[in-house]
C-alpha cells in the first residue's frame, strides 16, 4: 500500500506527488514552513490529505515554539492562519484546522503547553485515522447504490466508470474515495474497465490515478480530458464517479478542473455521475456554489509542461484549478455516512446536524 503521509517522532514523512509516477521520493521534515510548501505546490494533495497534512503542519508548528504559555495564543492564530493559507478551495484543510483549534480553545486555560501539545498530537492523528475509515465507509455506501442504479446493466455484463483527477489512496490516505468506491466495485467483479480523464495542467488522472490502478491490475484506460463526451455517445462510459474538495449545502460541487464538463456530458447521456467525499468536505455554511472560493494558479502551469516551454511566456492564461458542478447534474453525493440520492439540502444538513 502507498504510504502517502506519516507522522512519527515529530517528523512529517510524505510521498512527493510532483514527480509521480516517474519517481517515488518520500520526503521527511521536522519544518512547518517546508510542509506548507507542501500543501502549496501540490507535493501533497487531495482534499483529504490536504486536511491531514494540515493538522501534522500546525503540530509541526507548535512542536518549535519556543516561548512561555502567555505567548502561545498570539503564535497559534497566526500559524494556524498561515496554514489556513496554503490552499483555498479543499474545505477539508479548514475542517482540519478548525479542529485543531477546538482542542486549543477546550484545553489551553487547564493544560500545561506540554499536555495541550499532546491532545493536539492525538487529534491530529485522529484526523488521518478518520480519513482511512472514511474510505472504507464510502466503498461500501457507493457499490452498493451502483449496484442498485446499474443493475439493469449488471444483469448482462460489467460496468466502465470514469473518473477524473486523483481520488486514491495519494488523495485520501486510505483506499480512496471514488477510487476506493471504484476498488471495491473491482473486487466485487462489476468492473470491466476504469477511463481516467488526464486532468490538466498537472496531470493527476494521468500520472497518479493511472500508477495506482496499474499497481492493482485493475484494466484501465487513459484518456484526455475532452474525449469523455465522445466516449458516453459511443456507449464506452457506463457511469462517473470523482472525488470534491468542497460541497456546498445544495449539493453544488467543486472538483478538479474538467469535472464539471463530465458531469454535464453524462446528464446529457443520462449516465449517473457520483461525487464520492467524506462529510469533512462538506461546507454546510455555504449555500451554493458561487460562493466556493476557487484557486487560480500560476499561469506556467498551463504554459509549460512539466518545464518545457508551450506557449509563448506572454501568453495570458487562466488557470482554474477547480470548477463547480451543480447539484442538479449529480446522480448522487456518496459520503462516509450514507449516499444522499437527491434532496440535498435537506440530506446534507440532516448528515452535519449529527
Ligand atoms: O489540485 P488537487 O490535486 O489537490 O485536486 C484534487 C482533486 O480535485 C480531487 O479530485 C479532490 O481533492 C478529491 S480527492 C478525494
Amino acid at each position: 500500500m502507498i504510504d502517502a503521509i506519516s507522522f512519527n517522532d515529530s517528523t512529517l514523512r510524505y510521498l512527493d506527488q510532483r514527480y509521480l509516477p516517474l519517481r517515488e521520493e518520500y520526503v521527511s521534515t521536522r519544518n512547518y514552513q517546508e510542509a506548507i510548501e507542501a500543501i502549496k505546490t501540490l507535493a501533497v494533495r487531495g482534499a483529504p490529505l490536504i486536511g491531514v497534512a494540515a493538522a501534522y503542519t500546525i503540530i509541526l508548528g507548535i512542536n518549535s515554539f519556543k516561548g512561555t504559555k502567555e505567548e502561545f495564543p498570539a503564535f497559534f492564530t497566526s500559524l494556524v492562519a498561515e496554514v489556513e493559507a496554503s490552499r483555498p478551495t479543499a474545505v477539508n484543510l479548514f475542517f482540519a484546522a478548525a479542529r485543531m483549534k477546538k482542542v486549543y480553545a477546550e484545553n489551553f486555560a487547564n493544560d500545561s503547553l506540554e499536555a495541550l501539545f499532546a491532545k493536539m498530537n492525538a487529534a491530529a492523528l485522529k484526523i488521518h485515522d478518520d480519513e482511512i475509515a472514511n474510505c472504507d465507509a464510502m466503498s461500501r455506501l457507493g457499490v452498493d447504490q451502483i449496484k442498485i442504479d446499474l443493475a439493469h446493466i449488471l444483469k448482462t455484463r460489467k460496468l466502465n466508470v470514469l473518473t477524473h483527477c486523483n481520488t486514491g489512496t495519494l488523495a485520501c490516505c486510505g483506499t480512496g474515495s471514488a477510487l476506493g468506491v471504484i476498488r471495491l466495485a473491482w473486487q466485487e467483479g462489476l468492473i470491466e474497465r476504469v477511463i481516467t480523464s488526464e486532468s490538466r495542467p498537472l496531470l493527476q488522472g494521468l500520472r497518479l490515478t493511472a500508477w495506482e490502478l496499474q499497481q492493482d491490475g485493475i484494466p484501465f484506460v487513459s484518456i484526455s480530458d475532452s474525449s469523455s463526451a465522445f466516449l458516453m455517445q459511443r456507449g464506452m462510459i457506463d457511469f462517473g464517479i470523482v472525488g470534491a474538495d468542497r460541497i456546498a449545502a445544495n449539493g453544488d460541487t467543486a472538483n478538479k478542473i474538467g469535472t464539471c464538463a463530465h458531469a454535464i456530458s453524462a446528464y446529457h447521456h443520462n449516465l449517473p455521475f457520483y461525487i464520492a467525499a467524506p462529510v469533512s468536505t462538506i461546507d454546510i455554511t455555504i449555500p451554493d456554489g458561487t460562493h466556493i472560493p476557487i484557486e487560480e494558479r500560476s499561469a506556467d502551469e498551463l504554459r509549460t509542461i512539466f518545464g518545457t516551454q508551450v506557449a509563448t511566456p506572454t501568453t495570458p492564461v487562466l488557470n482554474y484549478a477547480f470548477d463547480v458542478t451543480p447539484g442538479k447534474f449529480l446522480r448522487g453525493i456518496i459520503t462516509d455516512k450514507k449516499a444522499v440520492v437527491g434532496n440535498y439540502i435537506t440530506e446534507l444538513a440532516a448528515l452535519m446536524e449529527e
